[in-house]
Formats: structure tokens, sequence, C-alpha cells
């Protein structure tokens, strides 16, 4: 499948095909042929801007997708669409602070908001018992990040949904082995899992929601200590709490609650 540099249309290689400066084009139409070879140059630059508009609308299509699927499964829940916006920054943070190449850190900026999409599985009286969940209701609640996998897909093409798979995956996962799905131990938990792992945890605490006050900040800073080892991995626990203002003032900026 090519583009018509002249008009735009979608033809195919076959179509009128010429060869200009080594680079093949094609073309709807004999006319259209003959209008670039007059001024290949001025339809060239057409080319060129016709992709970059259709990388934007690309790429505003990604995100607005990725935000769409993000307040689906929060809809269901408790959760507020300022937690899905601030778990973008606090994990991009985090995995700049943890020193990840842009690469992975863009990645886990635009993948962490899908990190609870398989709530949307989870019947909505689990979800929202105000009270503490019987071992049953415990057990549905905790299959929550396989069918976000699931609804995330298999044999995924694009780095994008392979990290959303895999921080759907592994973001309930302790550092000591007694987290869940797969209670997975140390480092065979993915980094990005471990980072939203902290993050999501840190952002609930400090979160007033309808079942539970904000906790104080010593509070929350207590726990991250205590739990370092234990639950969060103790590098990431280290750093989070050596920059601390930094999550914090993420929390305020976003937070509109
Ligand atoms: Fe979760
Ligand atoms: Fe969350």
């Amino acid at each position: 499948m090519m583009i018509d540099p002249v008009c735009g249309m979608v033809v195919s290689s076959e179509d009128y095909p010429t060869k200009h400066k080594n680079v093949l084009y094609a073309f709807c139409s004999d006319l259209c042929k003959q209008s670039f070879l007059q001024h290949p140059d001025i339809y060239i630059d057409m080319q060129i801007s016709r992709i970059q508009d259709r990388n934007k609308e690309l790429e505003l299509v990604r995100s607005e997708t990725i935000q769409c699927l993000s307040r689906a499964a929060e809809y269901k829940d408790n959760e507020t669409g300022e937690h899905i916006a601030r778990m973008a920054r606090h994990c991009k943070r985090l995995a700049m602070i943890y020193g990840l190449d842009m690469r992975h850190v863009q990645l886990i900026e635009m993948a962490s908001p899908m990190h609870d999409i398989g709530k949307i599985g989870i019947p909505g009286y689990i979800l929202l018992k105000e009270g503490p969940l019987d071992a049953n209701e415990r057990c549905v609640m905790q299959q929550h990040p396989e069918i976000g996998a699931k609804i995330i897909g298999e044999n995924l093409q694009s780095e994008l949904m392979n990290m959303a798979s895999s921080i759907s995956l592994s973001h309930h996962e302790k550092w000591d082995g007694t987290g869940y799905p797969k209670g997975l131990k140390g480092e065979l938990i993915p980094i990005q899992g471990r980072i939203v792992g902290i993050c999501d945890v840190f952002d609930a605490l400090i979160s007033k929601r309808p079942y539970k006050p904000a906790w104080p900040i010593d509070k929350i800073k207590n726990l991250i200590s205590q739990q370092t080892g234990k639950h969060f991995d103790p590098i990431l626990a280290t750093l989070f709490l050596e920059n601390f203002a930094d999550f914090l003032s993420i929390y305020n900026c976003c937070n509109k609650a």
C-alpha cells in the first residue's frame, strides 16, 4: 500500500509506478504521475507533511485510546480519573530516578494508567464493597491482573501493549514473593511492575476515598520503610523515600478531588 504524493489517495505499488532519486512512487492516474514528474520536490514536501500529520493523528489516537481504556476500568471502581493521571506521572518520575533509559520511561508512563484494566471483569459488588473482602471475594479480586492481561491481548506486536500486559500481570507481586498472581520474588518481578506497585500503594494511601481517610505523610513514609525488602524493591523504596517531595508535588498538582 502506498500514498499517491499528488492527491493523497491510497494506491498499490503497481499503480502507475515511477522511480525518482531511487525512491519508488505510485499514482492513482497518469495525470497525477505527470504532475509529479513536472514538480517532484513540491509533491515530496507535501507527502512529508501528510506523513507528519498522520503520525500526529496516530499518536493522538494512541493516547486517547489508552485514556479511554483506563477510564473504563476506573468507571467501575472507586478510583478517580486523577488517580490514573497521577499514576503516569509518579511512575515516569520513579523510572527516571531509577535510571531507566528514556524509551523504557516513556513506555511505563504511557502504559501505567492501564494497570487495573482487569477490574472491568470483577463484579461490582466486590469492587465497591465498603468493608473488608471475605476469602472468596479476595480470590475473585486477585484475578484482576490476569483478566487485564487477557483484555490487553496475547501475541502483541507493539512494545506499548506488551508493557501494559506486563504491568497488569505484575503490579501486585511483592519483592518477598508473597504477592499475586504468581508469587514472583525479587528481580523476577519485571521492573515496571515493581515501579507501578509502589506508586499505586503511595497514591492509594495519600488519597481520600469513600471508605478511608487520606493517610498522614509520616504514616505513609513509615509504611514504605517498613515494607522495604518485603512488599517493595529495596532500591526503589529507598529512592522513593529520598525523593518523597517529588511524589508529593505530583499528587498536589494533579489532585482536583
Ligand atoms: Fe490492581
Ligand atoms: Fe491503581
